[in-house]
């Protein structure tokens, strides 16, 4: 079989190409915890205030019986809430979305936090913010005319502050 030397040529650079991008994901995934979303788990987005989980009362923060950081939010047109919650550093922390109404998307830059949220599903992800600060949070699928304003705050403190204000201001907060 005759290939042409100039295609040959092509061809090899195209391999090339791809084993490039196939070895960006996997660095991303070695590396930096960047993975598709694994659990699949469903719930009633139209009940989201009925249910067990994601009533008001129990979005935000919450310390789990092992100790677990677990953080609910629930993405809305136009923001995520609740609007503001505060988080320790070099923690690992449990985040996991709903949506109230359309397909949103979260990004919080400079963390591996990049999810779909698609109404009818919880998105778990798994994070952890290296540096105190103010995190902005944003909604990276298009939902509507007020997409661009969809947005809300992370405020991330030192671990031994957050600690400290945590159990100072337990009771409510906590949802064991
Ligand atoms: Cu929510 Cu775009």
């Amino acid at each position: 079989m005759h290939i042409d030397p100039l295609e040959k040529k092509w061809g090899q650079i195209i391999l090339v190409i791809c084993a490039f991008f196939v070895g960006i994901i996997l660095f991303e995934a070695l590396f930096h915890s960047v993975n598709a979303p694994s659990n699949v788990e469903t719930i009633d987005s139209t009940k989201l205030h009925l249910s067990q989980e994601f009533a008001e009362d129990k979005l935000g923060v919450n310390t789990d019986d092992k100790g677990n950081i677990v953080v609910r939010m629930v993405a809305g047109r136009y923001s995520f809430f609740p609007k503001e919650i505060v988080v320790p550093a070099e923690t690992k922390l449990t985040f996991r979305w709903v949506s109230m109404d359309v397909l949103h998307g979260v990004h919080i830059p400079m963390t591996n936090m990049s999810t779909m949220v698609v109404p009818g599903f919880v998105a778990e992800v798994e994070t952890s913010f290296p540096t105190p600060g103010d995190y902005p949070v944003l909604c990276n699928e298009y939902c509507g005319l007020g997409h661009d304003q969809m947005w809300s705050r992370i405020k991330v403190v030192e671990k031994e502050q957050w600690l400290a204000q945590h159990s100072a201001s337990k009771g409510g907060q906590n949802n064991d």
